[in-house]
């Protein structure tokens, strides 16, 4: 299929419809007439506004995502964010919940619709930002005044190819791409394929990107933030808007971009989405495929942090293995953030051989010599030795555990973890019988994945 073709069709089925617009305009006007009556209530003059992809018209369909800002005067104090600010969010609908980013907002469900309320000062330059997220009107602003409605449907293609290659979204659970990212890069490059041609000889590390030209030497930049890829913030010369990228987003977003100008299909887009079954399972153990699973009850916390806590706890569980002698061969962690968390590993063994050969002293050091022997002679877990190999002292000891799931059950807590993960209750498998745990459609594609491993576009 030629490219023109696949782009054509990937913005079909991407942009919204006259239906969904409609649907989130309502929304929008319910909620900003809720505020500003309650506004009126507390005699306070406020201004809402609709920030992010759905102000600047880069959202994609069936993307069910609205920023609202509540804009307070700056004369009420900071304190002000976390009482009436709350206050007002609070009263735009009925069912939310208090989530937390340097300030406390509100996440509402209205109407199947996902709406972040934030509480902000109005000001009316980014040097008066106290906080990160006060700079997106500015972002807002900076987008809208520059885009025209072709660069828009660009930035939808961009972003539905990195959802479709699994690097989209700058939260800590995905290390991806940010939509306001995206949208910098195609300000940059102009057009989707443009970007592509560019990206796909990017070398991680080497890319600093300026685009109004903040600064005038671009090897100074890679100085100051030393991230993957640097690409600054046009309303804040001293952000990198990439700082969340982490190495392997980056480095697969190039190859698919290679991949995809050498051989371009829909799959980038609309990847094949499967899921395991417990046969497969079977049959991957058999091949050699060894899993070992720490399931857990998910603590009670806003996801930036719970996946903080999680990759702390999968990083900490690693090391303990690899101390004990099992070999990680590779690990993730999945998670519904409500009720579940599965840290998953595939390490080269289950159980490890009784017998480990310990390498003591060299022959040379005679006060280390004395206390190795006398450690070791007595010992009832020596099973050969000691004696001596070329030039040190050896022993052939029993190992005190040699199962991967054993040693999870005793050390556990010796971990570093996560503090709220550390604190749970955990059970620990090593093959299919998870299936019987935990059966739902989200977590057997995370399995397929963890286990099948192939980039979804190969
Ligand atoms: N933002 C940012 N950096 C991030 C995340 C968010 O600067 N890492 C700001 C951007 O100004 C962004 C706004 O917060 O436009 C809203 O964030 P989000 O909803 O994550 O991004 P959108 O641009 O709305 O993109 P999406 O289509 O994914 O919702
Ligand atoms: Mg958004």
């Amino acid at each position: 299929m030629a490219v023109l073709n696949i782009l054509r069709e990937v913005l079909e089925k991407i942009t919204p419809s006259t239906s969904e617009r409609l649907k989130i305009s309502h929304i929008i006007n319910e909620v900003r007439q809720r505020i500003l009556e309650k506004a009126h209530e507390y005699s306070i003059n406020v201004e809402v506004s609709i920030e992010g992809s759905i102000a600047k018209d880069t959202w994609l369909s069936d993307d069910k995502d609205i920023d609202v800002f509540i804009h307070l005067p700056k004369e009420l104090g900071k304190e002000s964010l976390k009482t009436v600010g709350l206050e007002l969010c609070k009263s735009a609908c009925k069912n939310w919940i208090e989530a937390y980013a340097e300030h406390p907002y509100i996440q509402a469900n209205i109407n199947g619709f996902k709406v972040d309320i934030v509480p902000v000062f109005k000001i009316n330059s980014v040097d008066e930002a106290e906080t990160a997220v006060a700079r997106t009107p500015f972002h807002t602003q900076f987008i809208n005044s520059r885009f025209n409605n072709i660069m828009r449907e660009e930035v939808r293609i961009l972003k539905q190819f990195m959802k479709g290659t699994g690097v989209y979204g700058a939260e800590i659970k995905i290390k991806g791409f940010s939509g306001y990212l995206c949208e910098l890069l195609i300000y940059k490059y102009k057009s989707f394929m443009n970007l592509l041609k560019s990206t796909s000889k990017w070398k991680p590390y080497h890319v600093v990107i300026d685009p109004v030209g903040h600064y005038s030497n671009l090897n100074e930049v890679k100085k100051i933030f030393m991230d993957p890829l640097i690409v600054i913030d046009p309303v804040d010369k001293k952000r990198n808007v990439a700082a969340a990228l982490s190495i392997d987003k980056m480095a697969k977003f190039i190859v698919a971009s290679r991949a995809f100008r050498e051989n371009p299909s829909l799959k980038f887009f609309f990847p094949t989405i499967s899921k395991i079954t417990k046969n497969e399972m079977i049959r991957m153990r058999r091949k050699g495929f060894k899993a070992l699973f720490i399931i857990l009850k998910c603590p009670k916390l806003v996801p930036d942090i719970l996946w903080g806590e999680i990759f702390k706890s999968l990083e900490g569980l690693s090391t303990l293995l690899e101390k004990y002698d099992f070999k990680v061969l590779s690990k993730d962690a999945w998670s519904d953030e409500k009720s579940i968390v599965v840290l998953a590993f595939q390490l080269e063994s289950i159980e490890i051989p009784k017998i480990k050969k310990h390498a003591g002293p060299l022959i040379s050091l005679c006060e280390s010599e004395k206390s190795f022997l006398r450690k070791n002679i007595l010992n009832k877990n020596v099973v050969s030795g000691p004696c001596i190999e070329g030039d040190r002292w050896i022993v052939y000891k029993l190992r005190s555990i040699t199962r991967a799931d054993d040693l999870i059950r005793s050390k556990f807590i010796e971990a570093k973890h996560g503090p709220h993960i550390k604190t749970q209750n955990f059970e620990v498998m090593t093959g299919e019988e998870i299936l019987d745990k935990i059966n739902t459609d989200d977590f057997r594609i995370f399995l397929k994945k963890f286990m099948n491993k192939r980039e979804s576009w190969i």
